[in-house]
């Protein structure tokens, strides 16, 4: 079979799966009364272009090297390419997480007893359910946002991602993902099946969330000391927040009791992991949706110049407070403004934490945004490290230029607002320094 079959094989059978399975979701959305925007968005048009732009990533990357043979990806009957894609891309398999409530694409083969398995780094995530057509990955693309694939499942010489865009933007691209194309983390009560009870009412997860609204429909495993939360729960229609029994599922070491993990990669779905997963995704988001909106400002603020014969580049304040209205919001997220407290020290199961912290750049004294505190917030200095991330550091110049200035503005103490308040003195100077010394800031 010459490559050029094989690969139209693999794209055919990988879009037939993928439409077969958005009907059925379609169909779910229609019964259960949810109304459908499928019209063109925003994003699609200039300056963005989402749909139409060519992606430039780590699985575009992956995917150049792959034609070239610089790179091979390896079959294994057991979970097809998963495991020889974590480490050609660099994710780590510990930061594995299990959720088994059906809310995704492949819902159908997601249950208590085969739950979907996540992995992340910090540009990626790899989404594998058991016997499933397809892996589904999510991508920071440094210029489109979060851009998604997926993977055929069956042995093949030539591997393909598929890019793809309605279908998965069906849930990835609306209000529940700030309006840009981006990552989702839910809380739902599911019942034994998997299914979530909606009447119950869910939860759109970040790091200000209460933890008595996190992980429904998730495994979790490590300490949590009190902090009760949904996880490792199943519920029945009669029962909703006000009577849920708090005490089950709690401080998990392993999963054993619960579902058979041999089939996965690791028996654990560590909540140090959920809990950097969570702040990571709204992240995510929200740099997607700082670059996106200061884009179009500045688009709109080019065409406003040329109607009315103003120079180019000429400044107006709308544009203005539209870059700031959009970075701002990144901004007190990237320091963990409202970050949810901890009350007891949180622990996790695998060796996820040790991974992740040392893979920080180090400043001069040793220090990195990546250590964890666990105790009372999740990291000692609460400033995100996707601000290394290449998305983070191809924001448009505006946008960029605007966050260093309130950011030297708010760690020199001269932003005493609320907001910043959770920023003691010797936080804003630890950040600061190193934040100088790996020259985030000058
Ligand atoms: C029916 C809604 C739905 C569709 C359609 C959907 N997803 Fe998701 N996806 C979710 C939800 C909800 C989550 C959060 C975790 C969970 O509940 O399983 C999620 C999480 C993910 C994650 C983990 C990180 C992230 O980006 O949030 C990946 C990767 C992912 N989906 C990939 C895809 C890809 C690729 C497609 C299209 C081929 C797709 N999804 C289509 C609902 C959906």
């Amino acid at each position: 079979m010459s490559l050029e079959i094989v690969v139209r094989k693999s794209v055919c059978s990988q879009n037939k799966f993928i439409q077969a399975v958005i009907f059925l979701v379609l169909c779910i959305l229609a019964v259960s009364g949810h109304s459908m925007q499928l019209i063109a968005d925003d994003f699609d048009r200039e300056p963005i272009r989402y749909r139409d732009s060519e992606p430039n990533n780590p699985i575009s990357k992956l995917q150049q090297a792959l034609k070239s043979s610089t790179k091979s990806l390896d079959y294994s009957p057991l979970s097809g390419y998963l495991a020889s894609l974590l480490k050609a891309l660099d994710v780590p398999e510990n930061s594995q997480t299990l959720v088994f409530s059906k809310t995704s694409l492949q819902r159908e083969r997601i249950s208590p007893d085969r739950p979907r398995a996540l992995y992340f780094n910090d540009d990626l995530y790899i989404g594998y359910t058991q016997a499933g057509e397809v892996l589904e990955i999510s991508v920071a693309d440094p210029r489109l946002g979060t851009v998604f694939y997926s993977l055929d499942q069956e042995r093949s010489k030539t591997p393909f991602f598929m890019r793809q865009t309605d279908s998965c933007l069906l849930c990835h691209g609306g209000s529940q993902t700030l309006s840009v194309p981006g990552h989702l983390m839910r809380s739902v009560f599911a019942d034994a099946d998997g299914q979530p009870l909606l009447a119950s009412g869910s939860f759109r997860t970040d790091q200000t969330s209460p933890f008595a609204e996190r992980f429904g429909g998730w495994y979790v495993t490590g300490n949590l000391g009190k902090q009760f939360h949904l996880g490792n729960k199943i519920f029945t229609k009669q029962q909703s927040h006000r009577d849920v029994d708090w005490s089950k599922g709690m401080n998990l070491k392993l999963l054993d009791t619960l579902v058979d993990t041999s089939p996965y990669l690791q028996n654990s779905s560590d909540v140090v992991a959920l809990m950097v997963l969570t702040h990571q995704s709204e992240m995510h988001n929200r740099i997607t949706r700082a670059n996106f909106q200061t884009r179009q400002a500045l688009h709109y603020e080019d065409a406003l110049n040329k109607a009315l014969g103003e120079p180019t580049g000429h400044r107006w304040p709308s544009t203005t407070s539209r870059i700031k209205s959009a970075c701002e919001p990144l901004l007190e997220y990237m320091l963990f403004t409202e970050e949810t407290p901890l009350n007891s020290e949180v622990i996790g199961s695998s060796t996820f934490a040790k991974t992740f912290a040392s893979r920080g750049q180090l400043d001069r004294k040793g220090r990195s945004l990546r250590e964890f505190d666990l105790k009372t917030r999740l990291f000692k200095y609460p400033c995100s490290y996707l601000v290394y991330s290449d998305s983070y550091k191809n924001l448009p110049r505006e946008a960029a230029d605007y966050i260093l200035k309130r950011l030297e503005e708010i760690l020199a103490g001269n932003d005493k607002s609320e907001k910043f308040r959770h920023l003691s003195p010797s936080d804003r100077t630890h950040i600061r320094e190193i934040l100088v010394d790996t020259k985030v800031i000058h």
